[in-house]
C-alpha cells in the first residue's frame, strides 16, 4: 500500500484522528503534557513497558512514549488479541474502567486495556502492545505513515 501523508497541525491536545493505511485504521493522537507525564507511572502496569517485542514498532521507536515526538503518538488501531478496533478513552478513572485507568484504548470485544502509548496492561487477553507503523515527519505539521 502507498504511504499516507497527514497534516497534524490542527490536531488539538487530547484529540485523536484516524486515517487509513494499507486497509488498517491508523490513529494519530496528540497527547497533552499530563498524558505524557503519566506514561512513566504506567511502566509497572504494562506487559512490555520498553517495547522490546520487535514486531510491534520500528527500531527507532523506543521508551515509554513510543513516538518520534513525545506529544504525538501513531498507532495501528487493531487489538492484538483478535483484531477488534479498540476505543480511545482519554478520560482518567471512568467508572467502568477502574481507578487504575489513566486513559488509553479499551477493546470492547474482550476488555483489553492499553495505555496512551498503546502498551497493553498486564493480565489482559491481548498479548502485545498496539503496533506503531513506520512513519516520519516531513516537516513540523506533516507526517507520512508507511
Ligand atoms: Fe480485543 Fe479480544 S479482540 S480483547
Amino acid at each position: 500500500g502507498a504511504p499516507v501523508t497527514v497534516n497534524v497541525s490542527k490536531l488539538e491536545p487530547g484529540q485523536q484522528i484516524t486515517v487509513e493505511w494499507r486497509g488498517k485504521p491508523v490513529w494519530l493522537i496528540r497527547r497533552t503534557d499530563e498524558m505524557v507525564a503519566g506514561l512513566a507511572e504506567m511502566n509497572e502496569r504494562v506487559k512490555d513497558p520498553n517495547s522490546e517485542e520487535a514486531s510491534q514498532q520500528p527500531a527507532y521507536i523506543t521508551g515509554d512514549t513510543r513516538s518520534i515526538k513525545p506529544e504525538l503518538v501513531v498507532l495501528v488501531g487493531i487489538c492484538t488479541h483478535l483484531g477488534c478496533v479498540p476505543s480511545y478513552r482519554p478520560d482518567v478513572a471512568p467508572e467502568d474502567l477502574g481507578a487504575d485507568w489513566l486513559g488509553g484504548m479499551f477493546c470492547p470485544c474482550h476488555g483489553s486495556k492499553y495505555d496512551l502509548s498503546g502498551r497493553v496492561y498486564k493480565s489482559q487477553p491481548a498479548p502485545l502492545n498496539l503496533e506503531v507503523p513506520p512513519y516520519r515527519y516531513d516537516n513540523d505539521s506533516t507526517i507520512t505513515v508507511g
